[in-house]
């Protein structure tokens, strides 16, 4: 493809689903790592905040990671919407319900996963991140402040929510995304959808699994590495 080309290959439908395809596994890659990396939480403060100060140790790294999510999530933000205002313009009114009906349940749900875990993603960067969503945020102590994050039962169940959220948008996304980038055939198919079901009930369960053990008390508080101004209500 000349350059010339690939800004009207990415204006046309095929290109902007083509765009949906790589942002979207760049950043299920990242959410696999991801959750790779938070599962030290099971071995205790001292490897967790070990991890998560290696993250931030080398500036260079952090930041080139930071900026690919960044214009991932944008990429693949803004061309979903670009899609679905481009399918809502081409779908005659009689047809809708029939194509809805028509769609798998993940699918119908991509359109209410997405904003979810947009918001998701905001919240959690203010929680864990940055700590204006945390009561209890300590900054050099990425350990203190994932328990007593989790600790929070409304916390806890609304990460439990949005991580099943994540899951119907993985399975249907991945899916999709083996369709727009050609690779899908009758026969791959089948092995498509079973590696993303296996993929995705891994990451959930996973991830789901740690507010759950903090809740349940098999992750457990630790002496802070600093006392922290306030703690009110955290055993
Ligand atoms: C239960 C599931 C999850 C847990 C327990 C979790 C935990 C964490 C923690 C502890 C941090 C802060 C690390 C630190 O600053 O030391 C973090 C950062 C982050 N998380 Fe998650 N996370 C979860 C799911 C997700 C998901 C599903 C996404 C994306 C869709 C995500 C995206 C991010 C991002 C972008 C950051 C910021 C990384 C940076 O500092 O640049 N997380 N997460």
């Amino acid at each position: 493809m000349t350059a010339i080309a690939a800004p009207r290959f990415l204006q046309s439908t095929v290109g902007k689903k083509v765009v949906m395809a790589v942002t979207g596994i760049i950043l299920f890659g990242f959410t696999i790592v991801h959750m790779l990396g938070n599962l030290q939480i099971y071995l205790g403060p001292a490897k967790f905040n070990a991890y998560a100060h290696f993250l931030k140790s080398v500036p260079s790294l952090l930041w080139g990671t930071r900026a690919i999510l960044f214009i991932s999530v944008l990429l693949h933000v803004v061309t979903a919407v670009q899609l679905t205002a481009l399918a809502g313009a081409a779908r005659p009114r009689a047809y809708s319900f029939r194509r809805w009906r028509s769609a798998s349940y993940a699918s119908r749900t991509m359109m209410l996963s997405g904003p979810l875990l947009a918001l998701f993603v905001v919240y959690h960067l203010l929680h864990f991140t940055t700590g204006q969503a945390h009561p209890h945020f300590i900054k050099q102590d990425a350990y203190w402040n994932f328990v007593t994050g989790f600790k929070v039962v409304w916390t806890a169940v609304a990460y439990v929510v949005c991580m099943l959220a994540l899951g119907l948008h993985l399975i249907h996304g991945a899916y999709s995304a083996s369709q727009s980038l050609g690779l899908r055939t009758a026969r791959t198919a089948p092995v498509f959808k079973l590696v993303a079901y296996a993929i995705t009930i891994v990451l959930v369960a996973a991830n789901i699994s740690m507010p759950i053990a903090v809740q349940a008390g098999v992750i457990k508080l630790h002496v802070p590495t600093e006392v922290p101004p306030v703690v009110v209500g955290v055993r």
